[in-house]
């Protein structure tokens, strides 16, 4: 039978750091002989104690750090009230020590991230979150792009190359932070696209007919083997903790990951598929440093 070919997210995300770090340091020495502080500087802000988000945030700075560049974090208690956190965001804005700033979701009860995002400088939002963000890569044009989606174009362009002309892709699941921005990504390399979600009729059938296969729903292994098209090239985004696979170390409480895609069944249809973990996600926080030093550069003319 034969095997999918493994995308290693891993790989490609510490290679793409490898390089903007060299490129960081390119910047610091140019900035240094023009008399200008020119180091990127990320601001991450995190209000409360969310368990995953405070996981995020440190791997966030330490990742900004590795890359040469500076990370200011902000720790806000629970209880911040919105005002304060929006009066914050403009400071940073102000700052030019910060070229860009993420504020970490989800956010307590009390504040509406509508609004904070509405505050960040749209130069500044290197989430891509920020609607004249959103809108202008609705519209193909230049501004910041969502970390994940960028990061799985770039791992389905390493894969097919400038191959994806013409293909049909699928993107199952319509969230503003993965969903739609990928299916305007797709769209922009020339793939006819369709957005299939909980209310697509037949939705086996719909994902059958794509070359390529983009997962975000956050529904552990929904897409089973018989879903793909053979050869096709599998994105996973699904990141879901399950109880461990063998029944004693479930008893334990022990779990594992995994995808949005049944991975074992996958690999004998796909041609290519991410792992999780192991695929997507690393890329993520890659796309961040990516997204901090374009921000850096396009400010600095
Ligand atoms: N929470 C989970 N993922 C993200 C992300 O990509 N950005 C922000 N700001 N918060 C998140």
């Amino acid at each position: 039978m034969s095997q999918a070919r493994i995308i290693d997210g891993k790989a490609f995300a510490q290679n793409l750091r490898d390089r903007l770090a060299l490129q960081v340091a390119d910047l610091r020495s140019t900035g240094a002989k023009g008399g200008q502080d020119l180091v990127p500087g990320l601001a991450v802000v995190l209000v409360g104690e969310n368990p995953a988000s405070q996981v995020y945030v440190r791997s966030k700075g330490q990742a900004t750090v590795a890359a040469g560049m500076r990370s200011f974090e902000h720790k806000l208690p629970d209880t911040t009230d919105q005002a304060t956190l929006v009066a914050l965001v403009e400071k940073l804005n102000r700052d030019p020590a910060v070229n860009g700033i993420l504020v970490q979701l989800p956010l307590p009860a009390q504040i509406d991230p509508a609004v904070v995002i509405a505050t960040i400088d749209p130069a500044k939002d290197v989430d891509g979150f920020h609607v004249e963000n959103a809108g202008r890569l609705a519209l193909g044009l230049p501004g910041m792009v969502p970390c994940t989606p960028l990061g799985c174009m770039m791992l389905l362009r390493d894969v097919l190359g400038d191959d994806l002309r013409g293909k049909r892709a699928l993107v199952l699941g319509r969230s503003t932070i993965v969903g739609r921005p990928m299916a305007s990504l797709l769209l922009a390399a020339d793939c006819t696209v369709t957005i299939a979600h909980s209310r697509t009729q037949d939705l086996p059938e719909e994902c059958r007919r794509a070359d390529i296969l983009v997962a975000a729903v956050g529904r552990p292994e929904m897409v089973r083997g018989d879903w793909i098209k053979p050869g096709a090239t599998v994105i996973d985004v699904g990141i879901n903790r399950v109880p461990h696979a063998d029944p004693a170390a479930a008893a334990e409480g022990r779990t594992r990951l995994v995808g949005d895609v049944h991975f074992a069944e996958a690999m004998t249809v796909a041609g290519a598929i991410t792992p999780v973990p192991g695929g997507v996600g690393p890329m993520t926080i890659a796309c961040l440093l990516l997204n901090t030093l374009t921000a850096t550069c396009r400010q600095n003319g």
